[in-house]
């Protein structure tokens, strides 16, 4: 049972099972975690500063979200089909985000995005979409296209990830984050084909500029164009109504996922019922009719975590816990780069938190590839060996509710000497 790292590189390509960017001598294999800490096959302990890339938002093994999944699997993993936990966490959503009038249940942030796109383009009839350049809606075509590559807006590159298909090229169009005036144009010069807008409100770690949601709402609206918010990270995290209590913009469709299961596998998409019925299996088969089945998407484990961990969530001072914590944690790293002398800067918002080598305002995609991206990967991996547990591919941070105070310092010890080991490398 021993040497985990070269039985995971015999294996797994890159040694990963989709994370990447970490040497082959420094692969870890994790074991166990618990709060903001995680284990590795070898005993090594981490401070855990990606969280299940999130979706541990509570912490890892939170004892009341442990307690009511075990409770449910004692019952049946799964029917694949409505269950009580699943009733009660539709209610409870829809209670806290009166939006939405209709939900369904999947396994993945990828799940709940891609069908939001379907049923926005079945309700609407049109074939197109947009994104915009940088953003991760999920595994799904439309969810990587552009999200590398150098072709400009409103062009879409599929090529660069693996989902280069004549309809992508036709049906994806793409515009710059943080700039609603192009945005429009590209809006009212497609409407006709235009089933809808799909965004992250916190694109990656960029915050939205003041008018730039609430814009985007008046132009689609206007437009009749559905606007999606994807809310796989922000949802449950900025505030227990997500981005759109947070930034007080409500989308047609939205997607959840990651923080909303405690860890376990969940994700969900609804919103307004004149949309949303277009998943009625009365309409099969279509064309006003858009498919929508998962086999493990509601199963009663994941909604017992889920509904445990809305009640974490809901406790008094969660929320002001979380923006805190962030925010010592932005201003923290801001003050260590200053005093390091480093051309950088922190982005986020809430309880996350990513360096940008760069002396440029990062405010869109464009901004973000001209930082010193090599730098900051270095970063990361100077920070995994002094054992901070994090993704290296990329350079955002998520804290969680089991991140105290000692815990947030105590990062900011290892990024100082972090940045000491990059200087001197
Ligand atoms: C904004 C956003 N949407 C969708 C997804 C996809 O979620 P999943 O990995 O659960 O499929 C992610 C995953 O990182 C994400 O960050």
């Amino acid at each position: 049972m021993i040497d985990y790292r070269r039985r995971a590189l015999r294996l797994f390509p890159a040694g990963s099972n989709g994370e990447f960017g970490i040497p082959p001598e420094l692969v870890p294999v994790l074991n166990r975690g618990e709060g903001c800490r995680v284990w590795d096959t070898e005993e090594n302990k981490f401070l855990d500063m990606t969280m299940a890339w999130g979706s541990a938002l509570v912490g890892h093994a939170h004892p009341k979200v442990l307690e009511a999944a075990i409770k449910a699997a004692k019952q049946g993993a799964n029917f694949a089909a409505v269950n009580a936990p699943l009733v009660e966490l539709a209610e409870r959503i829809s209670e806290i985000c009166p939006f939405i009038e209709r939900i369904r249940f999947v396994a993945s942030g990828t799940e709940a995005t891609m069908l939001c796109l379907r049923v926005a383009r079945t309700a609407t009839g049109r074939p197109k979409i947009l994104k915009f350049e940088g953003a991760y809606h999920g595994q799904h075509p439309e969810g990587v296209t552009s999200l590398v590559g150098d072709r400009l807006p409103p062009f879409p590159q599929p090529d660069a990830t693996g989902t280069g298909a004549p309809w992508v090229e036709r049906d994806v169009l793409v515009a710059p984050f943080n700039d609603i005036e192009t945005t429009a144009n590209i809006l009212s010069e497609n409407s006709d084909e235009l089933a809808a807008v799909i965004v992250e409100p916190l694109h990656r770690c960029i915050a939205p500029l003041p008018g730039f949601l609430e814009g985007l709402r008046a132009v689609t609206k206007r437009l009749g164009i559905i606007l999606i918010f994807d809310e796989v990270v922000t949802g449950f995290r900025m505030a227990l109504g997500g981005a759109q209590e947070y930034y007080g913009v409500k989308p047609d469709l939205v997607a959840y996922g990651k923080g909303l299961g405690g860890g376990f596998p969940i994700g969900a998409f609804g919103g307004r019922a004149e949309i949303m019925d277009v998943v009625d299996e009365k309409r099969l088969p279509g064309p006003f009719y858009a498919w929508s089945a998962s086999t493990s998407g509601g199963n009663p484990v994941s909604s017992s975590a889920s509904l445990a961990t809305i009640d974490v969530l809901s406790e008094k001072g969660v929320y002001e816990r979380l923006h805190e914590s962030g925010a010592r944690l932005r201003d923290g790293m801001g003050s260590l780069i200053k005093g390091r002398g480093e051309i950088a800067q922190i982005l986020g918002d809430g309880p996350l938190a990513q360096i940008a080598f760069s002396a440029q305002p990062i405010r869109d995609h464009r901004s973000w590839k001209a930082s010193n991206r090599e730098r900051g990967g270095r970063l990361m991996l100077a920070l995994l060996k002094r054992l901070v547990f994090l993704n290296p591919m990329g350079t955002k941070l998520y804290l969680s509710l089991a991140h105290n105070k000692e815990a947030v310092e105590e990062f900011l010890e290892k990024f100082d000497l972090a940045l000491g080991d990059i200087k001197e490398g």
